[in-house]
């Protein structure tokens, strides 16, 4: 006899071995609630004789009552474990339903139809570079404010600097401020010095916008901004980091730089930076020959940058730089005109388009 019912009487032992037999048969959720409601529902079998513990001597209730409680719990009990055991089944199944072997070749289609835009290809390898480098990647929003994306970038208020940007302005806000598509990534260094406490090394690809547009402008395009902060990076370290990137993404043993003293309002000194070329009837081949192409700006972080984001400048210092990701895309794969990147011609993207699945890493190899 149950150890937990030991003056359970025949009747009663009977009907919970029925239950039980119910119980445990109950093929799904709604069988095996039906099976419970039978039992403990309101008008349910166990429940039917509870409600004769009313009409018994108090002898007779006196053994009667716990032993039907004692029932209730048993059902209550075996339901529920019933319950879970059903679970368990249905995610077991559901498990072998959908296994999925990932060993397989994937289907011919995935290798054939999609291409990938060569600005996503290069901002991969780019990233591929730059993590492999140390850095981590930062991100900002497409709008700006204006604090953002010329004040704190030491822009003051009426700097003709801002002019050169070709904003694109949105609706003025109550308050009086406005914002802007971003007109450079260099706010999101703004944002990584705010936020983070040095020593900083990030890299921020996006989108970037100004109100220009011809054959080599286009009014939304790509740049991916670096930023170095700590207390002794210097101009060397600038230029180790610009040259190894540059070899690593033009795939050649050398590249040769010219930086050119220049002006940019967040970095003191600043340098516009070329490298070496040889132009040919066929397009630009990099590295080698007598003619130098502008491929990005950079310098030293200004102070005045590093206290509008808290830091103190005779503390911390480091350099950052700026570089057209559509432009360096041009170069590297041959692609004359840049208005072809946003037409969305799909023969196009199948010329210039890279294969889904290769990614770029450099192990495996940025380009193939
Ligand atoms: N933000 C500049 C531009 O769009 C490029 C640039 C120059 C970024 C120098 C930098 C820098 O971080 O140091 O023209």
């Amino acid at each position: 006899m149950d150890q937990r019912t030991p003056t359970l009487p025949d009747d009663l032992a009977a009907m919970v071995s029925e239950i039980e037999h119910a119980v445990a048969n109950a093929a799904d959720e709604a069988a095996l609630d039906a099976v419970r409601v039978a039992a403990i529902g309101k008008k349910g079998t166990v429940s039917e004789r509870m409600k004769t513990l009313g009409k018994m001597t108090p002898d007779e209730r006196q053994v009667m009552g716990p032993a039907l409680n004692g029932v209730k719990n048993r059902v209550t009990e075996a339901v529920a474990l019933r319950r879970k055991a059903l679970a368990a089944e249905a995610l077991e199944r559901q498990l072998t339903a959908e296994t999925l072997d990932v060993t397989l070749d994937p289907p011919a289609a995935a290798l054939t139809a999609g291409r990938i835009h060569p600005i996503s290809q290069v901002m991969d390898e780019i990233i591929a570079i730059y993590t492999d480098l140390g850095f981590s990647i930062a991100e900002g929003p497409d709008i700006e404010t204006d604090d953002l994306n010329f004040t704190k970038l030491n822009f003051p208020e009426g700097h003709p600097a801002r002019d050169e940007h070709d904003t694109f302005f949105l609706p003025e806000r109550a308050d009086g401020t406005r914002r802007v598509l971003r007109t450079h990534t260099s706010p999101v260094q703004i944002r990584t010095m705010l936020s983070q406490k040095p020593p900083i090394r990030i890299v921020a690809p996006g989108r970037t916008y100004r109100c220009d547009s011809d054959q080599t402008h286009t009014p939304m395009f790509h740049q991916v901004e670096g930023l170095v902060i700590d207390t002794e990076s210097h101009v060397g370290h600038l230029k180790w980091v610009l040259r190894e990137f540059c070899k690593a993404f033009f795939e050649v043993d050398d590249a040769s730089m010219r930086f050119r003293a220049s002006f940019f309002p967040f970095t003191e000194p600043s340098y516009e930076v070329d490298i070496r070329c040889r132009r040919t009837p066929d397009g630009v081949v990099l590295g080698e020959g007598d003619d130098w192409l502008e491929i990005l700006g950079s310098g030293m972080v200004h102070p005045n940058v590093l206290r509008n984001c808290g830091l103190d400048p005779d503390v911390y210092q480091g350099f950052a730089w700026g570089m057209g990701i559509d432009r360096i895309a041009m170069l590297k794969y041959g692609m004359p005109d840049l208005r072809a990147f946003f037409d969305g011609d799909v023969r196009w993207l199948r010329h210039y388009g890279f294969a889904p699945l290769d990614r770029p890493s450099l192990a495996g190899g940025l380009s193939r």
